[in-house]
């Protein structure tokens, strides 16, 4: 993958610095001239005219510019950049950068998340289902199964493609900052995430199936220039609870939230893409986890979080934390997608006639695809002029 196209002046001030050798930079200079308001700028900065809409309250946990460039510093910890150096991952400069991101990302999450209440240690696990089951977010696995048309469907499945590309890895982080009972429970989850071993049965092949069922591309981050900040703040989220041990509380409660809301909207998710020509193999992804995450979620909430916070009683807290932030992400990214569908528009970036633009293959799909992908379509669409 390479460095996508900016979005804004922080990704404007940041990605040219990445495409040049990690030298004799101060990205940490740069980026505070890029993100007035900072703490670490003057008085006369942070007043409320010059900083700008996107780094004011909570608005920076859909901008796209601000989650472009902190999703650009968490991949180089990732599959990297084809473009950038390697050494970038681990640049002084660059990480005070980050810094600087992930203070306004935690800022901008303590607004928007309430820390749920929490009736001692022992009670997460009662927490976490009250916390899941109160979630009142919109039903966009609902509209797919139901009312969702190919286009819709494809839309979904990209905006998915950030994460379930690299399903499972943000958790994994949190392995060596486990110990006992909740890190043999987190390498149970995550075995299975990763297909116990084997290439094909690894949940980011099974959905690769999926992206190339649609003709889509397949590719990791194919996708990226065309996701809003929304989608990209739940990748980010994973991330700073992943790379931060003192966040590896709302990491697993983060990892819980995911499991215990998983079976029931990836049974639709299938549903849906039968409904619309998808066949076994672009589904078994979907299938896949209403079996699997059936049992995560057991898992995920008792051997996993309640352990921990037994352990841990001073970061029970966090747990729950987690678990609301995934949720709340979550929600917000679904009322983004329904919305822009309601009005008859993209979901996804792009540019604006975008959104009348012809079939969702020819539009939607950006750079080489892999030859499966091309063999693919090259048949679905000779079957569809018979
Ligand atoms: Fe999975
Ligand atoms: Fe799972």
């Amino acid at each position: 993958m390479r460095l996508p196209a900016p979005r804004g002046p922080i990704t404007t001030t940041l990605f040219p610095h990445l495409t040049r050798p990690p030298a004799e930079h101060d990205l940490g200079t740069a980026l505070r001239d890029a993100l007035p308001g900072d703490g670490v700028l003057g008085d006369a900065l942070r007043a409320d005219g010059v900083l700008g809409d996107a780094l004011r309250a909570d608005a920076a946990l859909g901008d796209d510019d601000f989650q472009l460039a902190l999703f650009a510093c968490y991949e180089l910890h990732y599959q990297g950049f084809d473009d950038v150096d390697d050494r970038w991952e681990w640049e002084p400069s660059l990480l005070a950068a980050r810094a600087l991101l992930e203070h306004r990302f935690e800022q901008a999450l303590a607004r928007a998340v309430p820390r749920p209440p929490l009736d001692g240690p022992h009670g997460v696990r009662r927490a976490l289902n009250e916390l899941v089951a109160a979630d009142d977010g919109p039903s966009l696995s609902g509209h797919l199964a139901r009312h969702a048309d190919r286009r819709q469907f494809e839309e979904f499945v990209i905006h998915r493609s950030i994460y379930h590309l690299k399903e499972a890895d943000p958790h994994t982080w949190a392995i060596p900052r486990l110990a006992g009972g909740p890190k043999a429970a987190l390498v149970e989850i995550q075995s299975d995430e990763y297909g116990g071993g084997r290439r094909e049965r690894m949940h980011s092949e099974l959905f690769r199936a999926t992206l190339r069922g649609l003709g889509l591309d397949d590719s990791y981050g194919a996708y990226l220039d065309r996701v809003p900040g929304v989608t990209l703040a739940i990748s980010n989220v994973m991330s700073l609870f992943g790379l931060h041990r003192r966040l590896r509380g709302a990491l697993v409660g983060h990892l819980a939230a995911l499991e215990m809301t998983s079976s029931l909207p990836n049974r639709r998710y299938g549903d849906a893409l039968r409904r619309l020509g998808g066949d076994a193999d672009a589904v078994r992804f979907y299938d896949e986890h209403v079996q699997a995450d059936a049992v995560h979620e057991q898992i995920a909430a008792h051997d996993l979080c309640g352990a921990f916070a037994a352990a841990h009683p001073s970061a029970a807290g966090d747990v729950l934390y987690g678990a609301a932030c995934a949720l709340e992400l979550e929600r917000r990214w679904a009322g983004h997608v329904l919305a822009r569908w309601e009005q008859g528009a993209t979901s996804l970036a792009g540019p604006l006639d975008d959104r009348h633009a012809g079939p969702a293959r020819d539009r939607l799909a950006t750079g080489p695809r892999s030859p499966a992908s091309r063999d693919d379509e090259a048949g679905r669409q000779s079957a569809g002029r018979r």
